[in-house]
């Protein structure tokens, strides 16, 4: 460049994760019914898992439906799960085509019988890809993830497995949903708050967080790009003094 001005540099990060957020909003200011954004919100779902996997990040989590959102009105859960269902019915051949393995993080407990079905063929059916690992956090939260793992740890204690003393954060991790996943690199928000809302809290002690101010529905590749470019000025530092 002959301005010498250096354009901002995009970094892929390895791991991403998103708290997709701002349906609501977004058919609220369209004079639609919040099942409307939830819908809407299907279209950023398949262009930020495309553009992901086309970029090369090893591994997303996209967090869909929290253990505290049960506490939505029942119609709201309904229509979800119905979106969800058909989301992993309809889009499972554009996990095929872009080789993503797909994982669900969250407790099967609550979930009906019909979507854990569908959620297991699609998981079945990708299971042989090799490409991005997308991981559904559904049913999620963070600090029942860690309460489970601390059940099956209490567990082993119990039965003389293991001390207490040998107990350290690398035993935590190796009990979490999926330990096989990098801990997210970046952490993107959309809909402008600016919280975690239990979402992976062990995972997340040294992600960058990005918060964008556009409501999901709206969440285009352009987007996703920006959060890159930003991510790609951080100087992470984990503590160390560089
Ligand atoms: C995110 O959008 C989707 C879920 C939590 C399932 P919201 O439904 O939270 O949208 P807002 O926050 O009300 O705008
Ligand atoms: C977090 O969004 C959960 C999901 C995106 C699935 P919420 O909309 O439920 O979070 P709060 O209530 O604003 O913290
Ligand atoms: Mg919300």
């Amino acid at each position: 460049m002959s301005s010498g001005k250096q354009q901002p540099e995009l970094v892929v990060p390895r791991s991403v994760a998103v708290i997709m957020d701002g349906n609501g909003r977004w058919a609220k200011k369209a004079g639609l019914e919040r099942i409307r954004g939830h819908e809407r919100g299907i279209d950023a779902v398949r262009t930020t898992v495309t553009e992901c996997a086309r970029l090369g990040v090893e591994a997303l989590v996209l967090y869909a439906f929290s253990e505290e959102n049960w506490q939505r009105p029942q119609r709201e859960i309904d229509l979800l799960f119905r979106l969800l269902k058909r989301f992993l019915v309809e889009e499972r051949h554009t996990l095929m085509k872009n080789r993503v393995r797909l994982l669900h993080s969250g407790r099967r407990e609550r979930l009906s019988k019909d979507i854990l079905q569908v959620l297991d063929e699609s998981i079945a059916a990708t299971a042989g890809n090799d490409g991005m690992q997308l991981s559904l956090a559904i049913s999620y939260g963070g600090r029942q993830e860690i309460v489970d793992a601390v059940r099956v740890l209490a567990a082993r204690v119990q039965r003389g497995e293991l001390t207490p003393a040998a107990i350290d954060e690398a035993t935590i991790h190796a009990h979490l949903y999926h330990p096989q996943l990098p801990d997210p690199d970046l952490l993107i928000r959309t809909a402008g708050e600016r919280r975690i809302s239990n979402f992976l809290l062990w995972q997340v002690s040294y992600a960058e967080i990005y918060v964008s101010d556009v409501c999901w529905p709206d969440f285009r590749a352009e987007h996703l790009l920006a959060a890159f470019v930003d991510y790609g000025q951080r100087v992470r530092k984990f503590g160390k003094v560089l």
